[in-house]
């Protein structure tokens, strides 16, 4: 009785942990613009770990972030193809993952201006998206 009482505890723990809401979106995108805040005081202020902080923090919550859960149930292979959502968020969250350990690895070299492009580049994943699917 208490092994199946665990089980059932555990599977709902699981179940409840795959499910992520628009406020987990939310918390993650106010979590993105303080790391990137951080990334920015960092470099004005020439101090490595905030750089590195931030990048960290940046890459932590962009790997968590997903398209709404409707999407991913999407039976309907022309639906899901139409809309992409699932693909494109792959794609841009990598390309920030992949930034942010380029801005820890140019500042550490010394090389602020190389930092400051991945950085643009960062800023410009975010606009793309938010210009495409803000409203989800
Ligand atoms: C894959 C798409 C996507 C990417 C990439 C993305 N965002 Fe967002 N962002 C959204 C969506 C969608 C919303 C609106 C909230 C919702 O509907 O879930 C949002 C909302 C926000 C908000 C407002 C949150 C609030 O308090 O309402 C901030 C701030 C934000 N994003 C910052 C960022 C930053 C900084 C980055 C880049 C590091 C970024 N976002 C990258 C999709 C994205």
């Amino acid at each position: 009785m208490k092994t199946l009482l665990l089980i059932t505890l555990l599977l709902s723990e699981v179940l409840l942990a795959e499910v992520y809401t628009k406020a987990d979106r939310v918390k993650d995108m106010q979590e993105m613009a303080r790391a990137m805040s951080y990334i920015e005081t960092g470099f004005f202020y020439n101090n490595i770990d905030l750089v590195q902080d931030g990048a960290f923090s940046l890459s932590d919550a962009i790997r968590r972030v997903q398209p709404p859960l409707t999407e991913l149930q999407e039976k309907d292979p022309m639906t899901r193809y139409m809309n992409e959502r699932v693909k494109f968020t792959n794609k841009i969250s990598k390309k920030i993952d992949n930034k942010a350990k380029l801005i820890i690895e140019r500042f550490r070299e010394g090389d602020t201006s190389q930092a400051v492009q991945a950085y643009t580049k960062i800023m410009k994943q975010c606009m793309e998206c938010h210009v495409q699917v803000r409203n989800w």
